[in-house]
């Protein structure tokens, strides 16, 4: 099993280029099967989850290539409807393809979805939405099955907000029959980036990035070329690589504006910085102050995937900070490695306390998740000593290549 090393205990000083985005791509990568024809995704991430994503749309009968990172779909044949429960085990996403299938051609079959295990993450939002729209809907031991030969245009009202299944409302709507109205939407920029996708293709959507989103069912969609935008939470994780070592880091196409409750919780800490036409220059060099409360919660809020890099940081600041993770109710797996590096954090449900120490150690630590993972590498950053990760094929989900970015914002890790 692949293994990351780090030795720890200097400040980074560095640039490196934040890669696109994995939440943008992936139901983008949906939204190319409503297509018979070919997408374009420029600047697309080479990681685990668009390869399976990639994997399963071939298996659907798309044709797919690489030109370094732009990723071409050409779905013109893809006219399969069942998802290998292999592929569907292995990404949670995979449950997206089930609206776009019912969108093209009426039916689909997908295994129940995997993905990382950080809480119960059932999928009943995403199978009421289908059969609100008109999908009948079985479940066996092994699968899902639904059908439905005309998707039809209704209001359908979220009992509570999900980034997933509002894009899943948003693919099976488009070559919907009527008008598709979703109330009580997730506003993600994720979603935001999915209306753009989904326009340019020649849908009509509008109102992401509000509560309510309505899509205009279309006939049919065309070619289309798109650039994915840098991913935030990649930015986060090493604006926190940065604060945890008191760095200077420079960070190309970083999203600024779409990590508004992150920048304000790095301030929070002590930590500067200047943005200027995508480019941000971070000074960490001065975080010195605990957090004395923060909630993850849906957007705008502090975004759930960067709590465990933003517990790593605090671990390193003397006194104590207060995080309760709203979103997953099994986010905190992390804490028992953060413990082995020497870490002093007590978890009481959704809530954890994080007595800061000046310094960690190195220690031998197993990645379980991957932004839990990717928080074990900052934690390495700041410890002294070796620190050696296993379990990188969970980072490798997300991130492109994290030893790479690292060695450029001047870390000593290797593979
Ligand atoms: C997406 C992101 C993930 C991020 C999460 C929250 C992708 C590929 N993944 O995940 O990185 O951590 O948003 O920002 O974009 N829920 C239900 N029933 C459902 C669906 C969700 O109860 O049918 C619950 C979940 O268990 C969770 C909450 O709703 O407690 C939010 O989940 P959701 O927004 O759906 O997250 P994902 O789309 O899975």
């Amino acid at each position: 099993m692949e293994q990351i090393r780090i030795r720890g205990g200097t400040p980074l000083c560095g640039e490196a280029a934040i890669q696109g985005s994995k939440n943008a791509a992936l139901p983008m990568m949906a939204a190319a099967l409503l297509h018979k024809g070919t997408s374009v995704l420029l600047g697309c991430p080479r990681i685990a989850d668009v390869f399976c994503m990639e994997k399963i749309l071939q298996s659907l009968g798309a044709a797919t290539w690489w030109e370094g990172n732009n990723l071409h779909l050409d779905c013109q044949s893809a006219d399969g409807f069942q998802v290998p429960a292999a592929y569907a085990k292995e990404m949670r996403s995979s449950v997206i393809l089930l609206g776009a299938l019912l969108g093209r051609q009426g039916k689909g079959r997908i295994g129940y979805p995997g993905g990382c295990i950080i809480g119960k993450r059932p999928i009943d939002l995403h199978l009421q939405t289908l059969q609100a729209l008109g999908a009948k809907i079985f479940e066996t031991d092994e699968a899902i099955v639904a059908s439905c030969p005309k998707i039809k245009g209704c209001h359908i009202y979220f009992p509570s907000v999900s980034v997933g299944a509002t894009e899943q409302g948003m693919l099976a709507a488009v070559l919907g029959e009527g008008t598709t109205c979703l109330h009580n939407c997730a506003k993600e920029p994720e979603i935001q980036w999915l209306q753009k996708f989904l326009n340019q293709m020649g849908a009509s959507v509008t109102g992401a990035g509000t509560e309510n989103i309505s899509i205009h069912g279309v006939k049919a969609l065309k070619d289309t070329r798109f650039s994915v935008p840098p991913d935030r939470i990649v930015a986060g994780t090493y604006l926190c690589a940065a604060a945890i070592t008191r760095g200077r880091i420079t960070l190309k196409n970083c999203p600024a504006k779409e990590l508004t409750a992150f920048l304000l919780a790095y301030q929070k800490m002590g930590g500067q910085y200047v943005e200027k036409n995508g480019t941000l220059l971070a000074d960490a060099s001065r975080i010195a102050f605990p957090i004395v409360e923060l909630t993850t919660a849906v957007y705008p809020g502090f975004p759930t995937d960067l709590q465990s890099p933003l517990m790593a940081v605090l671990a390193t600041i003397p006194g104590q900070s207060h995080l309760i993770e709203n979103i997953f109710e099994d986010r905190y797996k992390t804490v028992r490695e953060f413990l082995r590096m020497g870490a002093d954090i007590q978890v009481r449900g959704r809530d954890a306390w994080i007595n800061g120490r000046k310094c960690l150690h190195g220690a031998n630590v197993t990645a379980k998740e991957l932004r839990g993972g990717a928080a074990l590498v900052l934690a390495g950053l700041a410890a002294h000593g070796e620190t050696i990760i296993s379990g990188r094929q969970y980072i490798d989900r997300g991130y492109e290549n994290i030893c790479r970015d690292i060695l450029r914002l001047g870390g000593n890790i290797s593979e």
